[in-house]
């Protein structure tokens, strides 16, 4: 057997309480793709942050290249080649890509920094890792996918040995999936060891040698992907087994009441002439690429950053122009971002503020603390929170557990319409489908709901009708029962019907 660059023996982690880790063994290889599963909350990120020297394990050894090691922190472990991109992405937004990769490297001429030399190291650097990036932009101006494939050029430009990535694709869409695959593959190549936390199974098999599964602290299965499939992986993760994904049969939708009309709606250079009815009851999709201009549609119809545009919206047939949140949400509207961090929570508050923000208005002017709290309380039980604790800091909670926060928050605020973008982001696969059955449930209420996805499978088991876009333009509109995954991929990429070969 080959000998591990990277060793986990018998990890404990605690947080007050909660016993997270519980003798966690995890070897890692050289030159290989290795996946770490497991359910929100499992403890994923705690084990790699542990590995990564940013937490202090309770008891247990690290080992790297079979000796026992003791770390002074992240710094410590980057400089022994243990490199890791966070679930949450850390970059500098107002430095360009040049800055953000050269990092501590830039490199002097007669004591200076040479600008024009650290750029070409990282232009050469992005062309060898196939990222077409231009390196001088500031990081900010990239889409959320490029800043992504940046955070990882950024580490791998340290050269490490092992390298951690923290569900890396849950903001990238299936175009942009596969340069990161491509990039992993490369990776690999070089001998480096990739170790990939994700939600997503396709991933697994297409990329991963190995694979270990977290559940309840332990590890509950680790081995050959080939030795595995989907349903036995689903398996160890919950301890159960799921019927993922089954279509929705009927439409809910009230088609005699239109909630909102969009008229010939426009913003220069993101989208343009896009219009359609939102019905009462349904869930309406808009699927496409990142990029397609469906993201920049959810803020507009949500006011955010106050954008002007042209074209009409109605609301119950009278006109809404949203200049703010403000409004949107006076008019019923909620809505849950595609970037958590930047908009999505209220870092540094606990769980119950996250959720109870959007509906003061319900609660009075003097805030009822005790309904704040059975509603709130409510929210974490219907999503499945946990830890089921109201007062946790937002922060302390895992990835997908935050957004199911941010997702019942505007849920718990009785709105008529709610936007999503990118509703699962980082949601385990159980969990997926207990978000879209409370979907399900809100609409079957009366409630409009738009869900803005790259995720074809989950659009077809969720949604009633499905409008595509392509380059900020509406290119087709489905009716999911009637459509396939294949089609819906068709239209995003090409804007048109594949012509069959007979
Ligand atoms: N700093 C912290 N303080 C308190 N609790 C924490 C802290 N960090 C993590 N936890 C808790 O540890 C548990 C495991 O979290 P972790 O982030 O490791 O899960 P995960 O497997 O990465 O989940 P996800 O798939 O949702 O990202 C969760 O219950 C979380 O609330
Ligand atoms: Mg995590």
């Amino acid at each position: 057997m080959a000998e591990s660059v990277l060793e986990a023996r018998d990890i404990y982690k605690s947080f007050g309480s909660n016993n997270v880790l519980e003798g966690v063994s995890v070897r890692f290889y050289e030159g290989r793709v290795q996946a770490l599963l497991g359910v929100n909350g499992a403890g994923k990120s705690t084990l790699v942050k542990i590995l990564q020297g940013v937490y202090q394990a309770d008891k247990g050894d690290i080992l790297l290249n079979g000796e026992k090691i003791v770390y002074s922190g992240p710094a410590d472990a980057l400089k022994r080649g243990i490199s890791m991109v966070f679930q949450e992405l850390n970059m500098f937004g107002e430095m360009s890509v040049t800055e953000n990769i050269i990092g501590s490297h830039r490199i002097k001429t007669h004591g200076m920094i040479n600008w024009k030399a650290c750029r070409q190291s990282v232009r050469a650097h992005l062309d060898e890792l196939g990222i077409s990036i231009d390196e001088t932009v500031q990081v900010k101006e990239l889409s959320l996918a490029d800043q992504q494939l940046v955070e990882i050029a950024r580490c791998v430009y340290e050269k490490p040995k092992i390298l951690f990535l923290d569900e890396p694709s849950s903001s990238l869409s299936k175009a942009e999936e596969e340069i990161l695959y491509r990039l992993i593959r490369r990776l690999k190549e070089t001998g480096i060891c990739v170790v990939l936390i994700t939600h997503k199974m396709e991933e697994v098999f297409e990329l991963c040698d190995q694979l270990s599964v977290l559940r309840d602290g332990r590890v509950t299965a680790s081995g050959d992907v080939a030795e595995f499939d989907v349903d036995r992986i689903t398996g160890d993760m919950l301890g159960k087994t799921v019927d993922i994904f089954k279509r929705s049969s009927v439409t809910n939708g009230n088609y005699d009441k239109v909630l909102m009309e969009v008229q010939k709606l426009g913003i220069p250079r993101k989208f343009e002439d896009i219009s359609f009815k939102l019905y009462e009851g349904e869930i309406l999709a808009f699927a496409g690429l990142v990029g397609s201009g469906k993201s920049e549609l959810a803020r507009a119809l949500f006011g955010v950053n106050g954008v002007k545009y042209t074209g009409k919206i109605l609301v119950d047939g009278k006109p809404y122009a949203p200049s703010a949140p403000y409004d949107a949400s006076a008019q019923g509207i909620g809505y849950v971002p595609i970037s958590r961090k930047e908009e999505g929570i209220f870092t540094n508050f606990e769980a119950k503020s996250n959720i109870s923000s959007a509906m003061l208005a319900k609660l009075g002017f003097f805030i009822d603390r005790k309904k704040e709290d059975d509603i709130t309380g409510r929210m974490m039980e219907e999503f499945n929170v946990r830890p089921r604790n109201l007062h946790q800091n937002i922060v302390n909670f895992s990835g997908g557990n935050q957004q199911k926060i941010v997702l019942s928050r505007w849920i718990a605020a009785d709105k008529r319409i709610v936007l999503l973008d990118e509703p699962t982001r980082g949601v385990d696969v159980g969990a997926k489908q207990e978000i879209y059955d409370n979907l399900r449930r809100l609409a079957s209420e009366g409630i409009g709901i738009i869900i803005f996805s790259s995720e074809t499978n989950e659009l077809l088991s969720s949604s009633d009708r499905i409008i595509i876009m392509r380059e900020g333009k509406m290119v087709k509109e489905l009716v999911t029962a009637e459509t396939t995954s294949e089609e819906i991929l068709m239209y995003s990429i090409a804007g048109k019907e594949a012509v069959k070969e007979v």
